[in-house]
């Protein structure tokens, strides 16, 4: 398995690019299935997750390929797959995203039910629900959805809880379902707001997006679009961590401030400093022991899930107790266990944590279990005495660009490692 092995102890330093929202370019990818037009997606970031959804798109009869600018470019007009592979399903749940677009464009569809995942069972029933309003008939039967319509029709979904996935689908659905649709209680994250945008140059007619309600105007057909997604709230926000877990200054660019609201709020009131020093673009500084914090976890604009993991590796150094409470996702704490092994003091009591600061964390050979606690744990080596090994890199490759680069670009002391042989001492024996 491959890992990161980091030196800790440094201050990070200097400033870093923020790659595009994986979150909004996966759901621009799904989109791109409702047109046969051609879309390019601009600064699309080399990650995992784009490449399999690609992988998955492709399947399913788009072309897509890369420019020399780094561009995605999606051409849809050989899309006539309905079937989702099951192993990309597996490998990423916004691979039901593809249901929405693919029905609408196609009358029918067929994708695995996507089982549950390392932080809860994240179901989808929010999804079929509201396709089924819209007159979907769907059939579940041994693991596989599957999901007809003529022509979908608008109508009134009211979400039980603004699910990101379902409030997206549902969207994309009604771009071409007959007459309007309005979705009450939708999820009112950037990335949404960025998907009708895309999706309004595609021709659809849809306004709303951020706020109380979406409505959703029906056409005929959509056609190509080029769109340049909004910078990452949450990689800018691991890096903005970074800063203030290491006592360091890191500039960030591009980063909608607003985006990252909730993040600022909370770093400020652990000690750090943030400060807009330009367009676009946040200075982060950290230069004490943070403070400890109350973390509730909401949807947007509350504080962001995905960064949960890493204020639990910050709070692990702060020069107190602090409380975080998960309230999106049932079993999202694994990386207290993990964090433990580096001698952080922390006591996990379902979705609730007490994390007591201790001084100093030291370096271990520590393993992610998804994408967010791998974060977490590479933040914590970088502030740890000695070296740590974090392992199960694949998770943090899903979805952070040239992580390694950036980082010794702001100065840690970080590099991949191939082989994990343990030494004598636990370690892993480093074979650059
Ligand atoms: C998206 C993000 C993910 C983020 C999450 C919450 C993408 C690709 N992923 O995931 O990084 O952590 O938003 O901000 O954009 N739920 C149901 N029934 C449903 C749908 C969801 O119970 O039909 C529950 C889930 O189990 C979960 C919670 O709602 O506990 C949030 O899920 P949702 O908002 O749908 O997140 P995703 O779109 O999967």
């Amino acid at each position: 398995m491959a890992g990161i092995w980091i030196r800790g102890g440094r201050p990070l330093v200097g400033s870093v690019q923020v790659s595009s929202a994986k979150n909004a370019v996966l759901k621009m990818m799904a989109a791109a299935l409702m047109t046969s037009g051609r879309c390019a997606i601009r600064r699309a970031p080399a990650i995992r997750d784009v490449e399999t959804m690609a992988d998955l798109i492709r399947c399913l009869g788009a072309n897509v390929t890369r420019d020399s600018g780094g561009n995605l470019v999606i051409d849809g007009s050989g899309v006539d797959g309905v079937e989702a592979p099951e192993q990309l399903v597996r490998r990423m749940r916004a691979s039901v995203l593809v249901m929405g677009p693919l029905l609408a464009r196609c009358g029918r569809v067929r994708v695995p039910l996507p089982g549950g995942c390392a932080i809860g069972p994240r179901p989808i029933e929010l999804h079929l629900q509201g396709l089924r309003q819209m007159g979907a008939r769907i059939t579940e039967e041994r693991g596989f959805v599957e999901a007809r319509a003529d022509r979908l029709r608008g109508t009134e979904i009211h979400l039980d809880y603004p699910s990101v996935g379902a409030t997206e689908n549902l969207m994309m659905a009604a771009c071409l379902a007959e007459g309007t649709t309005v979705i009450r209680n939708p999820a009112r994250e950037p990335e949404i707001v960025d998907l009708q945008l895309f999706l309004n140059k595609m021709g659809a007619r849809v306004r709303g997006a951020g706020g109380d309600a979406i409505y959703i105007e029906g056409v005929e057909e959509l056609s190509g679009a080029e769109h340049e997604p909004i910078p990452d709230r949450i990689e800018a926000g691991t890096y903005m961590v970074a800063a203030a877990i290491t006592w360091g200054e890191i500039i960030l660019h591009p980063v909608i401030p607003r985006h990252v609201e909730a993040v600022t709020a909370k770093l400020r009131e652990a000690g750090a400093i943030v400060e807009e020093v330009g367009p676009d673009t946040l200075r982060v500084r950290g230069g004490e022991r943070p403070r400890p914090l109350y973390v509730r976890t909401q949807p947007y604009p509350g504080f962001p899930t995905d960064m949960q993991p890493q204020f639990m590796a910050l709070l692990a150094v702060a020069a107190g107790a602090s409380i975080i409470s998960e309230t999106v996702y049932t079993s999202r704490m694994k990386h207290a266990d993990e964090l433990r092994r580096m001698g952080a003091d922390i006591v996990v009591d379902g979705q609730v944590a007490i994390v007591r600061g201790v001084r100093r964390l030291t370096g271990a050979c520590v393993e992610a279990s998804d994408l967010r606690a791998g974060a977490a744990l590479i933040l914590a080596g970088l502030a740890a005495d000695g070296e740590t090994v974090v392992e199960g890199v694949h998770h943090v490759d899903r979805g952070y660009e040239a992580i390694e680069e950036k980082l010794r670009g702001l100065g840690a002391d970080v590099r991949r490692v191939a082989e994990d042989v343990p030494a004598a001492g636990g370690l892993p024996l480093v074979r650059a």
